[in-house]
């Protein structure tokens, strides 16, 4: 029986007046995913948690979240998700202790068991040590770790976290991620971070999202499983260099490019994850052919992410001219 997605977006929109911060965007996760959102600044991300935690109407489409719609059902999503967001509003002249307390009371933790789910998740939060504290007073990493204790408050099944580790020092970085990756399975999470080695740690699945739109949606087991593909700049006849390396049995497919003085640029797709450079050398010098670069490239999140970044950087870049000249 197929399940409901934990986080189901449908064709979603949001303009502030002359802004288009997200244009028509659909993604789902699914129970129990933890989930990287990644973009640029002004890419949408914020836009879109802040509708999926009912904190701001959508222009158009809907989003679901543990079943209920955003706009139509705010009560049962709001009692279902767990928010950080981007800055999190504290009341300066409350303590830490008398704030997570009245937001316990607030999102109607039991009371027979608030004090111990306060004490647990103000050690899980590395909190215990500020909880007479004064809000105002805190750090910046301490606030953010304030909020993360009050996303969790209620235990809720889907966490929603704008830029958890932002403004933590190092340290502080690796315990939220452990602690974030230990909700996953029970929990469903989505994160917003710049810090793609942070996602690559705790994500299974990234979506990345650019000027309002979603340009990239799959695993890392996937991207990490890509075919590496290699980079060879060979000087020699380019169509015989060409046929040459299509012929290797190794080889799956390749591009070709003339790189000028005599050199061809190409790019080696091979059958399985095996590294060919030292193989292809050899074959490549026993032809009489120069090989002036050889380089693997193997797919990583900073790849993907500044190839769905860059080429769409590009193409906006190319449209004035487009325009000019029509
Ligand atoms: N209240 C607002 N009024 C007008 N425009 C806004 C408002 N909030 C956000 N925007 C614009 O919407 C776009 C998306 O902003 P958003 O905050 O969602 O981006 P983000 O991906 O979270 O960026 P960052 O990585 O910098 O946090 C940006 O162009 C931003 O300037
Ligand atoms: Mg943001």
């Amino acid at each position: 029986m197929p399940t409901t997605p934990a986080i189901n977006v449908s064709r979603l929109t949001k303009r502030y007046g002359q802004v288009l911060a997200v244009d028509d965007i659909s993604f789902q996760v699914q129970a129990g995913e933890l989930v990287g959102f990644l973009g640029p600044n002004g890419a949408g991300k914020s836009t879109t948690m802040r509708i999926l935690t009912t904190f701001l109407p959508a222009s158009s489409g809907y989003a679901w979240v543990a079943g209920f719609d955003v706009m139509y059902q705010s009560m049962e999503v709001r009692e279902r998700i767990g928010y950080l967001p981007e800055s999190v509003p504290l009341y300066p002249e409350m303590r830490v202790s008398e704030y997570l307390g009245y937001r316990a009371r607030l999102k109607g933790v039991p009371r027979a068991g608030r004090v111990a789910r306060l004490d647990d998740l103000m050690a899980l939060c590395r909190i215990k040590e500020v909880r007479t504290r004064l809000l105002g007073t805190l750090s910046k990493g301490y606030r953010q770790r304030v909020g993360l204790a009050d996303a969790m408050l209620a235990d809720p099944p889907v966490l929603i976290l704008d830029e958890p580790t932002t403004g933590l020092d190092p340290i502080q970085i690796g315990q939220t991620l452990e602690t974030i990756r230990g909700l996953a399975g029970r929990h469903t999470v989505l994160l917003s971070t710049h810090i793609l080695p942070e996602v690559e740690r705790v994500c299974e699945r990234v979506v990345i999202i650019n000027k309002g739109r979603i340009r990239f949606d799959d695993t890392l087991r996937s991207i990490a499983g890509r075919e590496p593909v290699l980079q060879v700049e060979v000087r020699g006849p380019g169509e015989q260099v060409g046929a040459f390396l299509r012929d290797q049995p190794e080889v799956a497919a390749i591009t070709a490019n003339p790189a000028g003085e005599g050199l061809t640029a190409f790019e080696v797709r091979t059958r399985d994850r095996r590294d060919l450079r030292e193989a292809l050398a050899a074959r490549l010098a026993s032809k009489g052919w120069g090989v002036r670069r050889l380089d693997l490239k193997r797919h990583s999140l900073e790849e993907v992410y500044t190839d769905v970044v860059l080429r769409q950087e590009e193409a906006a870049a190319r449209e004035p001219e487009a325009i000019s000249v029509a």
